[in-house]
């Protein structure tokens, strides 16, 4: 994906502002700033093993933003229609992910930190797991 975006809800990366001095790097990522959605929830992904993928699935209403704030892996997502394959390389930008956005991780590297944020608790009834599902869905 070649465009980055400011803080938006749509698909997509998004740049963040990070406060560089001579002791290194801060970023901050603030609901409703940072971050265009309230942040209910935080977790990580680490020690992902060499070839694995992870995400084949979408979410009903579930907004998310990731992060890798170590290493890199590559977002895939689509809308049924049209496929994305972000690049998350950079602790400072990250990739916006809507509802109805099927997403798939691959290409983790070893050292690969993937911090994402969401805006509700987890809820397995948010989930759709099944492809074909997510086509109907989608059509
Ligand atoms: P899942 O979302 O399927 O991971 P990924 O998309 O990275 O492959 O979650 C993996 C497991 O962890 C699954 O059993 C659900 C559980 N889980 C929670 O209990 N709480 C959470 O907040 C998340 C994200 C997952």
């Amino acid at each position: 994906m070649s465009h980055i975006a400011a803080a938006t809800d749509s698909i997509g990366l998004i740049q963040l502002q990070k406060r560089t001095g001579t002791a290194g790097s801060l970023v901050v990522l603030e609901s409703l700033k940072d971050v265009p959605f309230d942040i209910r929830r935080v977790y990580y992904v680490y020690g992902t093993p060499p070839g694995a993928s992870r995400g084949y699935h979408a979410h009903r209403a579930l907004r998310q933003f990731a992060v890798a704030v170590a290493g890199s892996v590559t977002m895939a997502m689509d809308d049924g229609h049209r496929r994305w394959h972000v690049p998350l390389d950079r602790p400072d930008r990250g990739a916006m992910i809507p509802p109805l956005i099927w997403h798939e991780m691959h290409d983790f590297s070893a050292d690969c930190v993937l911090l994402v944020l969401a805006s509700a608790e987890y809820d397995e009834q948010d989930y759709i797991r099944d492809r074909e599902e997510f086509e109907r869905l989608t059509r």
